[in-house]
């Protein structure tokens, strides 16, 4: 399995091999080959993916780190290229992580519809940039479309609102991102420049800077409001955007885990009263990544609404929920938000990398317009005018695709499979004796942790410094199990730090699953539970829980 010695290669690199490689060949046999080598791709890797069950092949970093470790280029030509995609078939895949498997429920990355390969392969076979429309031309109005049907799905204006601005060249109702952190970024930057509107000599913060921003309006700070289960995606934003990350107010979650309302109210006032600090935003979140609860979406509303604030929701992970006519309720209150962030790379079903950021004002946007000469002038479709990104995939073909193939019913099939099957995991979990139930699903991520039942009475009555013994022995007993089942490599759920008890200070290590492959079933789950039952009783950790 080892990858192939650095031998002298026969190959060389000249103008009739590089013609070859470079453009597409045209008689009959050459083209029966490159055929064969994508039927190794689509299928080569598929029986790898059915094969391997388990997450990945069972060797440590360490030593695969020690064969990665020749940093010279090669000058001649190493491989053809059907040894290339041979070696990655057989060297690459093995030790890469099957997140296809339905027994890997530990992240927002899992198993894609089998199409989506297809319709990458074709984007980039077309390879559009759609920074500009000369080398788009229709992908720039296909991607106005798909946005103006993402905006209808999440604000559902009327009709006639979204004829006026689907393919209006001066509005924007928003743009495809790189992910949840460039989403997040844009529209938090917006809202920097939206906040500081021109005063006096000053005209704009992305002209004059943060500094001048502050003088002209005789402030020493800007913050945003979002709860502790913020992603940290924003704390690089507040970074980046020059306001410093340690100013994002973080605000205690409530007994239902989401951001706890009396506490923003009496934060938001206090800051109000400030008159030295600026409330940038108030973030609610929609599928928290370690939870995946649902902010109170329209009392944030309202205190945004109230208080003239900035309201963004982070639907990175929750936003596709709205295309189920069961579970869309959820996120009730999102098509009141002034932006909202969703990834396609997660509950889209979208291959990596592509997120979206969504504006309630079609004009929102012009708040980070960039011009240049030669491309993206004043007036044109150019998409790269209002977006962070330069050069940029036509990420928009492979959604618009996949909504033609699967249909918003697809969708919500999926999204309800993951919800209704981590309802029934928290059911199993909550009828084994091991098992302590931390979060419930509201969608389809919940956290549990392994509490042997002795230990779950003693914490019942144990005082705080009691409890915070009992949990870091608990704490060490989950790291464990965690890491066992992982380095087993047949399944895989991951781990965070959450708080337990509410007055507590100390955060417990918990199990995390994310239940989106539509083939995770309970009988799955059912081994998981059972794998992690017996890595407990093989630890010699028993002798650890009596001493304590
Ligand atoms: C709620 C939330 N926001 C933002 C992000 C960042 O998204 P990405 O990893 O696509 O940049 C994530 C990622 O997990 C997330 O869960």
């Amino acid at each position: 399995m080892a990858p192939q010695e650095n031998k002298p290669s026969s190959l060389v690199a000249d103008w009739s091999t590089l013609h070859r490689v470079f453009i597409r060949p045209e008689d009959e046999s050459s083209r029966k080959t490159l055929v064969k080598y994508m039927e190794q791709i689509l299928f080569g890797l598929h029986d790898f993916l059915n094969k391997h069950v388990g997450v990945t092949e069972e060797i440590s970093l360490v030593k695969l780190a020690e064969e990665y470790t020749d940093t010279k280029i090669n000058k001649d030509p190493k491989k053809k290229l059907a040894d290339v995609i041979k070696d990655i078939i057989d060297e690459i895949a093995p030790r890469a992580v099957n997140v296809a498997s339905p027994y890997f429920i530990g992240h927002m990355t899992s198993a894609i519809p089998f199409f989506m390969v297809h319709l990458k392969a074709i984007t980039a076979a077309l390879n559009q940039n759609v920074i500009k429309l000369e080398t788009s031309k229709v992908l720039s109005v296909l991607e106005k479309q798909i946005l103006a049907k993402m905006h209808r799905m999440i604000f559902d204006f009327k009709n006639e609102f979204y004829l006026e601005h689907v393919q209006n060249t001066e509005t924007c109702l928003g743009i495809f991102t790189t992910g949840g952190t460039t989403a997040n970024l844009t529209a938090l930057w917006v809202a920097r420049n939206k906040c500081f509107p021109p005063k006096d000599d000053f005209e704009s913060i992305e002209k004059n800077g943060y500094f001048e921003a502050m003088k002209a309006y005789n402030l020493e700070k800007t913050v945003i409001l979002v709860s502790k289960r913020g992603h940290f995606s924003l704390r690089k934003a507040l970074g980046i955007l020059g306001l410093g990350n340690q100013n994002i107010i973080p605000i205690d979650v409530d007994s239902n885990r989401s951001i706890d309302l009396i506490k923003l109210e009496e934060k938001t006032k206090e800051l109000q009263a400030d008159k030295k600090t600026k409330i940038l935003a108030i973030i609610g979140i929609a599928g928290a990544t370690e939870t995946g609860i649902i902010d109170p979406l329209p009392e944030l509303a309202d205190i945004c609404e109230t208080h003239g604030i900035h309201f963004h929701v982070d639907a990175a992970w929750g936003g596709p929920v709205l295309l189920s006519d069961k579970y869309s309720h959820l996120l009730k209150g999102i098509e009141r938000a002034d932006s909202v962030t969703i990834d396609c790379h997660k509950q889209f079903y979208m291959p990596m990398s592509s997120g979206m950021v969504y504006f309630k004002n079609p004009k929102a946007l012009d708040q980070i317009v960039y011009h240049a000469r030669y491309v993206n002038r004043p007036g044109s479709v150019d998409l790269g005018i209002k977006t962070l990104e330069g050069s940029r995939e036509a990420n928009s073909l492979i959604l618009d695709s996949a909504l033609k193939i699967m249909g918003s019913k697809g969708y919500s099939l999926m999204i309800e499979h993951g919800i209704e099957t981590a309802m029934q995991f928290a059911k199993m979990i909550k009828e084994r004796d091991l098992f302590q139930l931390v979060t419930t699903p509201q969608l389809n991520i919940l956290t549990y942790r392994v509490v042997p039942k002795d230990i779950q009475e003693k914490l019942k009555t144990a005082d705080r410094k009691e409890r915070q013994k009992l949990d870091t022995v608990l704490d060490d007993i989950n790291i464990q199990i965690q890491r066992i089942q992982r380095e087993a490599g047949k399944s895989f759920v991951s781990r965070t730090r959450l708080k337990t008890s509410s007055d507590d200070d100390h955060n417990t290590v918990v199990l995390r699953s994310v239940i989106m492959n539509p083939m995770t079933n309970v009988d799955i789950l059912d081994e998981i539970l059972d794998e992690q039952e017996s890595i407990f009783n093989d630890l010699e950790t028993q002798q650890m829980i009596k001493k304590t």
